[in-house]
């Protein structure tokens, strides 16, 4: 799925050098280079505010509390996302309504929120959560329109998003907030546990800034429950390396992809609908996005024994995600049941995650691609 020995060897020096500054400062916890990220990170996204946090899962937490998101409020998002997107929500005391998902984007389904707004599951909404799945926003504006028209604010679940955009607009600077994950599969990934939130607003920024850090404005004095939530001076230093690079490693999962889809083609496994009948339909890039490719997911008939035939042939392949949040054991208490989300669920069905990383080889698309064919045959 994902070799990142060969990005390491590439940058194995320059790693090693920023850690070792790091030691060398003895400046363990934030600190200068975290700073230093925080500000070239800000540069790139186009951005007021970059905060760097402890994981993609607290930059979650930190972006809706920043937005003063708490108990009585409700967020609505989507059931097909990583737990986080869900937890994050619950773990900032608000309550999490859900709304299906678009066949083709698989992000929120901007009519499915309208309708979500219209009913009793929408009473006290807030915020509205969407997440830019596998790399790509979806419709962005509209979300912003709706967000507007009915006071909520729009925070972006970004993690797996870096340098995506929409209508020429960087996610991160979409909407109030924006998190981000660094965790090492990610686009732009860390060295461990690591994440970020935006945000164009002052105020929300020294929110952020303040929870991150157990509350504290000043030094010891506590002015809300925050957490610790600090961002490793490790992670900075090896984010401000890669930061350089990750415009690169974008155009290069781009053209990875422009390869998938040549190959399949060429094979005549590419189908054209919604969803597969006989074979696979491939993932597409909606107009007014630009897809940062985290990962190249098809919708597959008969998924699961097409990924024994992967398997076997040792070809990485993922699942993203198998069970959608509404029938996650831990999200029982949320009241919703199966055929609530008929997308979300068929998706959960037919998805599958092939390997893409930017120095992926044609070679190794083409023995992939031979492995898809061969079981369609
Ligand atoms: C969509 C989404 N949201 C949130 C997260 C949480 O990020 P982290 O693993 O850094 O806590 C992830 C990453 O796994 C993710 O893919």
């Amino acid at each position: 799925m994902l070799d990142l020995k060969r990005q390491y060897r590439a940058l194995r020096q320059e790693l090693l050098d920023a850690v070792g500054r790091v030691i060398d400062s003895q400046q363990f916890i934030l600190g200068e280079e975290v700073v230093e990220f925080e500000r070239a990170a800000a540069g790139q996204l186009g951005v007021k505010h970059a905060l760097g946090c402890s994981s993609g899962t607290d930059a979650l937490w930190l972006a809706l509390a920043g937005c003063q998101i708490g108990p009585g409020a409700t967020v609505i998002t989507t059931p097909f996302s990583f737990f986080a997107s869900v937890s994050a929500i619950l773990r900032a005391g608000a309550k999490a309504a859900l709304a299906d998902i678009d066949p083709v984007t698989f992000n929120l389904s901007l009519a499915a929120v309208e309708d979500v707004l219209d009913n009793e599951r929408g009473a006290g909404a807030k915020a509205i959560l969407p997440v830019h799945l596998y790399g790509q926003c979806g419709h962005f504006h509209a979300f912003l329109r709706l967000g507007r028209e009915r006071g909520l604010a729009i925070v972006e679940d970004a993690a797996q998003a870096w340098g995506a955009e929409w209508d020429g607009s960087k996610a991160g600077g979409l909407g109030d907030a924006a998190a981000f994950s660094f965790y090492p599969t990610k686009n732009l990934s860390a060295a461990g546990d690591a994440g970020m939130v935006s945000t164009n607003s002052d105020a929300i920024a020294e929110r952020v800034k303040m929870l991150r850090q157990h509350g504290m404005r000043r030094r010891y004095y506590h002015d809300e429950l925050g957490w610790n939530a600090r961002m490793d001076g490790f992670q900075g230093a090896v984010l401000q390396v890669k930061l350089k690079y990750v415009g690169e490693w974008t155009e290069a999962r781009r053209a990875v992809a422009v390869r998938y889809e040549a190959l399949f083609r060429k094979a005549g496994l590419a189908e054209s609908g919604t969803y597969p009948e006989r074979g696979v339909v491939l993932p597409r890039e909606v107009k007014g996005a630009r897809h940062v490719w985290h990962q190249y997911v098809i919708r597959a008939t008969r998924r699961d024994g097409l990924r024994e035939i992967l398997t076997a042939r040792k070809i990485g392949s993922e699942v993203f995600y198998p069970i959608p949040l509404h029938l996650q054991e831990a999200l029982k208490g949320l009241g919703y049941k199966e055929g609530d989300f008929p997308e979300a669920e068929r998706a959960a069905r037919e998805v599958l995650a092939l390997p893409i990383f930017p120095e992926l080889r044609e070679d190794e698309q083409e023995t992939v691609v031979a492995a898809v064919a061969e079981f369609y045959s």
